[in-house]
């Protein structure tokens, strides 16, 4: 059996994590390519070796004519909405890059969508397909360091430069393999919503409900766009439904050569858990002196990129849960717009309930 996947969008992302993946996935196959940019389409096409009669210039059109069993949307995040809608419409399985939406209201309603349809919304975070994720997390449901009372991440990445509108100088650091990010998708407001927010904090977010299964309920937030356009440092103090308190800082300001940071500190009422997801080392420590370090996976496995394709091939033949599900989509939607508006009102605002829609 075969997963028939449409692409919609044939920018950097998907050119550099979900097309290698289909390809190279022998049980999938490439069934059309969409995209309104003539030489992203073409660069595509020849690199993937996608035949003519599969490569559309408009989303609909191959939604009408191809025959799909799912589709992936990488497109900038203010068209995510409108097309995710065109393939639930479809009743076909999405996999929806991140953030899932701009816009709470849009974020619930396309769950809503896909499970009236009876089909998978899978949202773009490949840290959730990450071994050593997956056993952090069973470790802290387990009740391994014991109900959750504190927790800080920070996430400290290269982006700067594409929030100025300038992606080249990072060609080799982020591997435009085929065809760079487009100069807009990350730094004009209307169409990024956001900057370090809806690039990168809904990572790090995303990551830590997954872990934790905590819910936001409200936040109090500071966030500086220096120079740019849109914010590249944000700094957000957050109470969660059971009481637990923590704090998510990001910035997009790691130079080019090095290290970008991703850590988590978890803190129980039974033991505590330091994760550093890129430096694959996880340590939970629990009562009486315990310690116990998860094996480092190797480097590759650190972000699986070409994990979240895989899953909506698995997905679309019916042999694997959806990895990375729209309610923790919706979540993380909601927590970011809840962030923007905290740092603009100056005060804590609810998460979900009671949020302006624009
Ligand atoms: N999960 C990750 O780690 C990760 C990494 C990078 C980017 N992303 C996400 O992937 C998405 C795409 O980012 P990118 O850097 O590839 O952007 P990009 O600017 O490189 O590419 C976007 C592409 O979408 C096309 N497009 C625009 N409107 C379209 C439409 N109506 N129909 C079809 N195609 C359309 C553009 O022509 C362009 O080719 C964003 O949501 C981004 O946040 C995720």
């Amino acid at each position: 059996m075969t997963a028939r996947i449409g692409v919609i969008g044939c920018g950097w992302w998907a050119t550099r994590a979900h097309l290698p993946a289909l390809k190279a996935n022998p049980d999938a196959v490439i069934a059309g390519i969409a995209d309104p940019d003539p030489e992203n389409r073409k660069r595509a096409a020849e690199r993937f070796a996608v035949p003519p009669d599969r490569v559309f210039a408009d989303a609909d059109e191959m939604l009408e004519k191809a025959e799909l069993d799912g589709a992936i949307v990488a497109v900038p995040h203010s068209a995510h909405a409108p097309l995710a809608r065109a393939v639930l419409r479809k009743k076909r399985h999405l996999l929806l890059e991140k953030p899932m939406t701009i816009h709470p209201p849009d974020a619930r309603a396309l769950a809503a969508l896909a499970e009236a349809n009876g089909v998978e919304l899978i949202v773009g975070y490949p840290w959730h397909y990450s071994r050593q994720v997956l056993a952090v997390r069973d470790a802290i449901a387990e009740g391994r360091i014991g109900e959750i009372e504190y927790v800080s991440c920070q996430f400290a990445s290269i982006v700067r430069e594409l929030y100025r509108g300038n992606p080249e100088p990072y060609r080799d650091v982020l591997g435009y393999s085929v065809n760079p990010p487009g100069m807009r998708t990350y730094a004009d407001p209307e169409i990024a919503g956001g900057g370090q927010g809806q690039t990168q904090v809904t990572h790090s977010a995303a990551l830590l409900f997954f872990l934790t299964g905590l819910k936001p309920v409200s936040v109090a937030a500071l966030t500086e766009s220096f120079e740019l356009a849109v914010d590249l440092a944000d700094a957000v103090v957050v109470r969660f439904d059971n009481r637990a308190v923590g704090s998510l800082g990001s910035t997009g300001s790691v130079l080019p050569g090095q290290e970008e940071m991703l850590e988590y500190r978890i803190f129980g009422t039974r033991g505590h858990i330091t994760f550093d997801v890129n430096e694959g080392s996880a340590v939970i420590y629990g009562a009486a002196g315990a310690i116990d370090r998860l094996p480092a996976p190797p480097l590759e496995e650190r972000y699986p990129d070409w994990a979240p394709a895989d899953n909506l091939v698995d997905v679309a033949l019916g042999r694997a849960p959806n990895g990375s599900p729209a309610s923790l989509g919706v979540l993380t939607v909601e927590f970011v717009d809840a962030m923007y508006r905290a740092g603009r009102e100056g005060r804590t605002v609810p998460v979900g309930e009671g949020e302006m829609v624009r």
